[in-house]
């Protein structure tokens, strides 16, 4: 039996959840729960979760293969399923403005969708945060499902059929270089503008920092159309603001969702968040 409770965040998407403990043992039902409330919701915090690393990848493997991270990866050759989000090192040692690490993520402040750049893209990112600015640092959520939702049917059927190539170079090099043997580990891929979910046949726009142009379109034609859909997914009201508080666990579904990170003043402000992700399907051409 499942008990979750779901209250509703925004208009369009997301909700709070009680009613479960996601540092223990779960129930199937209790995680095919979770799985139905990730496709109705897509975005979902559960407070007051008491999380530590192993229980965090305990959770993921629950909702399927744990992503390995692909800087260190890329950088390094490392495999590890765990991201830092925020400004705290292994050690400890708070990391300010000027560290290159801190400048490396801001990239992450580009509306975007975790890893569309790879073949099989992320399906859900889960983030738990232990340390948490008391100004900034927000994360602010929009739904390429209701966004798609606002479309004419006659831009449906023109969005419907193409697909877009991703490219994490494309994108990140506006704010910090990447490296070679990264670079070479993240070739540019294809993915479909407009995914449906499998479980409820919703169809969703699929965009962000790392869609660099329309497959078979001029870049001109390709970049009029990526940011005006991206502008008219982002408008301020279609924006869900989550405001991090120590002890949450946050699942948001990638495959319908973009998000970006809100600067904070990382030389006053501890930031520390533990971020895993679950491999989704691919190719999306094949959806
Ligand atoms: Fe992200």
């Amino acid at each position: 039996m499942s008990d979750l409770v779901c209250n509703p965040l925004h208009d369009d998407f997301g909700a709070s959840v009680t009613g479960i403990d996601l540092g223990s043992p779960l129930e199937s039902a209790q995680v095919a729960a979770v799985k139905r409330a990730i496709d109705r919701f897509s975005f979902l915090v559960f407070p007051n979760q008491d999380m530590d690393d192993p229980r965090q990848l305990a959770f993921t493997r629950y909702l399927g293969e744990p992503e390995v991270e692909h800087v260190r990866f890329g950088q390094q050759g490392v495999v590890d399923y765990f991201g830092t989000i925020g400004n705290i090192d292994e050690n400890g040692n708070q990391q300010g403005n000027d560290h290159a690490v801190t400048k490396y993520v801001r990239g992450n402040e580009m509306w975007h969708s975790d890893s569309s750049f790879r073949e099989n893209p992320t399906y859900v990112t889960i983030t738990c945060a232990y340390e948490v600015p008391d100004k900034g640092g927000t994360t602010e959520f929009v739904s390429g499902r209701a966004a798609y939702g606002r479309l004419a049917a006659s831009e449906k059927a023109k969005l419907d059929p193409l697909a877009t190539i991703h490219d994490y170079v494309f994108s990140r090099s506006k704010v910090a270089e990447v490296t070679a043997s990264h670079a070479a580990s993240l070739p540019p891929v294809e993915q479909r503008l407009v995914r449906t979910n499998p479980a409820t046949g919703d169809k969703n726009l699929y965009l962000g920092s790392h869609a660099r142009e329309v497959v078979g379109w001029s870049v001109e034609e390709s970049r009029t159309l990526l940011d005006d859909l991206l502008e008219r997914t982002t408008r301020p009201e279609d924006i869900l603001s989550h405001r991090w508080r120590s002890g949450d666990l946050v699942i948001w579904d990638n495959r319908c969702l973009l998000h970006r990170g809100r600067p904070y003043d990382a030389d006053r402000y501890r930031r520390r968040m533990r971020q895993t992700r679950v491999c989704g399907t691919g190719p999306t051409l094949e959806e």
